[in-house]
């Protein structure tokens, strides 16, 4: 399966940043999108959970969708302070990120629990963006492709289908770090990850695997012209929209 039949996805994850007078770089990525040839992918952004309303509202005409950060297990109920799939879905949501290593570190967010908000995303009708990744000492071990294939078994459910599911591939040391793997490498882990998916699921050839971890304008095309590199996940520069823009670049013609 070419990346042809695989529609390339740019999401930017904003994390723990971004105030109602963060909205105003929407509407400058919006402006900047319609005055710019059409980059030939899908683009997400994922505002901290209090501007998924107002981001959704803010990109109603547009063909950027908006995502959450993260989703409880259930449904409803007496879990203070969480927030549903099916309240990110009613706030305007399409995506969800689950299994970010920021919350398997901060909120010792098991495989299994990661799991569980996979099914939880697919309940409420949404598509999961499902992260895994290494550590550096994992790399330096040897490790990466029995962890990242390790946690693609554990946290990614039966039933993945390619509308229902993105992997991201995140190696833990290259977000936030300014460095990214030698493009080989990164070429090693997406084979791997498909080989994965295609062993398991009946579109897993058509799935679509990210990478994330210092994406930039001045990386992105070489990053996404790697086979099985079906677009990206970006932090820091998802947040202005000149930033974003020049993601996008990669997908221009
Ligand atoms: P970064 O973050 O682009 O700032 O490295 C990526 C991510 O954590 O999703």
């Amino acid at each position: 399966m070419s990346l042809q039949t695989r529609t390339p996805l740019v999401a930017g994850n904003w994390k723990m940043n971004g105030l109602l007078s963060s909205l105003d770089e929407v509407r400058s990525l919006v402006k900047i999108l319609k005055s710019k040839q059409a980059a030939n992918s899908e683009i997400a952004i994922c505002p901290p959970f209090t501007l998924v309303g107002a981001m959704a509202e803010c990109l109603r005409e547009s063909d950027v969708a908006v995502g959450g950060q993260d989703c409880h297990p259930d449904q409803s109920g007496a879990h203070t302070g969480d927030i549903s799939a099916e309240m990110l879905a009613d706030s305007g949501a399409r995506y969800v990120i689950v299994g970010h290593s920021e919350r398997r570190h901060d909120h010792k967010e098991s495989d299994l629990v990661i799991n569980s908000k996979v099914q939880a995303v697919w309940r409420a009708g949404l598509v999961a963006i499902m992260c895994v990744g290494e550590t550096e000492t994992q790399r330096d071990q040897g490790k990466t492709l029995d962890v990242v294939t390790g946690q693609l078994h554990n946290s990614l459910p039966d039933g993945a289908t390619a509308e229902n599911a993105v992997i991201a591939y995140e190696p833990v040391w290259a977000i936030g770090t300014g460095r990214v793997p030698a493009n080989s490498d990164v070429a090693e882990v997406h084979a791997a990850i498909r080989g994965h998916l295609k062993e398991r699921f009946a579109t897993g050839g058509e799935m679509r695997i990210l990478y994330g971890g210092s994406v930039k304008g001045s990386n992105a095309s070489e990053l996404m012209a790697i086979p099985n590199v079906d677009g990206a996940l970006v932090g820091g520069a998802s947040l202005r929209a000149e930033d974003f823009d020049a993601i996008l670049e990669a997908y221009r013609p």
